[in-house]
């Protein structure tokens, strides 16, 4: 949620800045601007819209060889997407441009405090106080340099902030810090590019300082200096970016949510490498190794996520319950500290996120931290802030996701979790013929995902039937409830359709109301201990002209005389199931969303990594 990138080296920045915008655009793209320093003077172009608008008001900037600067793609938080709001700020005295990415929750009483001192905003955003404050600290003639003034200012601000700022009167210098929003120093040779994610990042260096918590950056042309909000220097954490270009890179795909659809037989298997040991018969979670005792013996789990992430804690749910017969409770990380939660001895926390920087999820973690619980993360981002934050975890390791509607994450957590449910099972309970079992079922599920993703024609074939119909219902019962759910967020968030998921049988509740003649309602019908139940509920929608899409078990005798149209799923366990059903669920809600013309990979409204509550 907005993307952040800097530069301060030798070669022309503004190039470099605008492809490291395009690489993290998915973070947002309400609007985009850019600041240098070029011959002593700050220059600044901004526009709405995607980063390519940008490219074509650069013109307006004198070519300038300069070699610092900075850059932004904003999710609009305070402020409409306006030219005016867009980042970068500047301040109105020292020629000072910040960009953001996070929430100043005291910025009413800081704008109002600065308007007194005699400052003049322009915009309506929270950032421009950050910019204003620095201006007002900085004072070089006292010794309050561009440094000491954004470490002072920062000691002033409360809420969520990564950000760059540089000053006209300091071009050789580039002062960026964090608190509670990602932003990580790429170190090559003789320059530097920091960056919101390692994407803008990893087609110059693979070396980089992780920033902690209120930790300042003075990157200058031969040093670099890390400190406290109190000017103490801290010493900077080396790191090295593992990811590889060609993962972020389309290739030979359209989009990258068709891309990301496609890799999800190789990620899974990644996913599992190393973790299913055959010959033993067990679950090998290398992460989770110095918490074996107190996760063996815990006797609740707290899965809390959001959105997609949300989905696959939905069905944690099911497996640690039905497997490993732990109680376990999901949560919308974003209501969980607002109810009081009770956390006892031998409660775990489970923060499940793609990017580990969800600030809901976030939050939700350091309340049940501050109570006591073991906190565990299924996290793919490695490094992210949640992955740094929890005791222990399992990376998802499905590689970078660029499409703003999860998929390949969805099904590395639920991969994840169904490990994770397996190891604890076999270390309480169950037998080693029933592990061995799922074990070898579970082996086999990238192979079945690949069959799925080969159907792409076949399901768009389903959804051209019905692409102008406005409301679509989603049903699944037990296991593949949580499937119908994401099914339908889905659609909604790319389609922009309306679509409802919920249990099969609580549709006779309220929402059967809604079905009329041809309203398609897609029913995840595979075999398992629910499918009778399933097709009472069938027959309940197609009596009031519903049209039906199953999604269904191959070799199902009698689905097709149930059915509107059918979409077959290889058979597998009811517990590993939704790993296979939710793929036809995704290529539907793609080729709705490509039907209809809309931009699949970048949805309106939406960003990838949702950084503010
Ligand atoms: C939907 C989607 C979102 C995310 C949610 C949590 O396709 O991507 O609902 O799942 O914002 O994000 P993470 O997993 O990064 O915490």
């Amino acid at each position: 949620m907005c993307g952040i990138v800097a530069y301060l080296g030798t070669r022309e920045a503004t190039p470099i800045l605008i492809e490291g915008l395009k690489r993290l655009e998915y973070r947002g793209y309400d609007s985009a601007g850019i600041a240098v320093i070029a011959n002593g003077t700050l220059e600044v172009a901004r526009s709405i819209g995607r980063v390519a608008n940008l490219e074509a008001a650069l013109s307006d900037l004198p070519d300038t060889n300069a070699t610092l600067g900075l850059a932004h793609t904003r999710w609009a938080t305070h402020g409409g997407v306006t030219e005016m709001n867009a980042h970068p700020h500047q301040d109105d005295r020292h020629g000072i441009a910040v960009v953001h990415n996070g929430i100043i929750e005291n910025y009413a009483s800081l704008k109002k405090y600065l308007q007194e001192k005699g400052h003049t905003f322009q915009s309506e955003t929270d950032t421009e106080v950050i910019a204003m404050l620095i201006s007002e600290l900085y004072a070089p003639d006292e010794g309050i340099d561009l440094e000491a003034a954004v470490q002072g200012a920062l000691r002033e601000v409360n809420g969520a902030y990564a950000i760059a700022v540089i000053c006209q009167s300091e071009p050789d210098t580039l002062v960026c810090a964090r608190k509670g929003s990602p932003l990580i120093v790429g170190v090559g040779r003789g320059e530097y590019i920091v960056a919101s994610d390692p994407s803008a990042i990893v087609a110059h260096t693979t070396q980089a300082y992780a920033l902690d918590d209120y930790n300042v950056v003075r990157l200058s042309r031969d040093n670099i200096r890390t400190s406290t909000l109190e000017n103490v220097e801290v010493p900077p954490k080396v790191m090295q970016l593992e990811m590889e270009l060609d993962q972020i890179e389309l290739g030979a795909f359209e989009h990258y949510m068709l891309k990301e659809i496609h890799e999800q037989p190789a990620r899974i298997r990644t996913t599992m490498r190393g973790r299913i040991d055959m010959k033993e018969g067990r679950i090998v979670l290398g992460g989770l190794a110095a918490f074996h005792k107190e996760l063996v013996r815990a006797h609740r789990l707290i899965l809390a996520a959001q959105g997609t992430a949300l989905h696959a804690a939905m069905i944690g749910e099911y497996l640690f319950e039905d497997l490993a017969r732990i109680p376990t409770e999901c949560e919308y990380a974003s209501e969980f500290r607002y109810r009081n939660p009770i956390i006892d001895e031998g409660t775990v926390i489970v923060a499940i996120s793609q990017s580990g920087e969800t600030a809901d999820t976030l939050a939700a973690l350091t309340e049940a931290k501050e109570r006591g619980a073991l906190s565990l993360g299924v996290i793919n981002v490695v490094g992210s802030t949640i992955a740094r934050e929890t005791d222990a975890g399992v990376y998802l390791r499905v590689g970078p996701e660029i499409g703003v509607a999860s998929t390949k994450a969805f099904t590395g957590q639920v991969t994840v979790l169904t490990m994770m449910a397996i190891y604890l099972a076999r270390r309480r309970h169950m037998s080693a013929e029933r592990c061995m079992t799922l074990l070898k079922e579970l082996e086999a599920i990238p192979d079945k995902m690949a069959s799925l993703v080969a159907q792409d024609s076949t399901v768009r074939g389903v959804v051209e039937k019905h692409v102008d119909r406005d409301n679509w219902l989603f049903l699944g019962r037990g296991y593949n409830y949580p499937t119908a759910l994401e099914g339908a967020l889905k659609l909604k968030e790319i389609s922009y359709i309306h679509a409802e998921g919920m249990p099969a049988a609580e549709m006779k509740h309220g929402p059967i109301a809604l079905i009329d003649d041809g309203m398609p309602v897609v029913v995840i019908a595979t075999q398992g201990s629910q499918y009778d139940k399933v097709m009472i509920n069938i027959e309940e929608v197609r009596a009031r002209g519903g049209h039906v899409i199953a999604v269904a078990t191959e070799g199902d005798p009698n689905i097709e005389g149930h059915a509107d149209d059918v979409l077959f799923v290889p058979p597998c366990p009811e517990c590993l199931s939704p790993m296979l059903t939710v793929i036809p669920l995704q290529l539907m809600a793609y080729h709705a969303a490509l039907i209809r013309g809309h931009d699949v990979d970048k949805p309106r409204n939406l960003a990838k990594s949702v950084t503010v509550e």
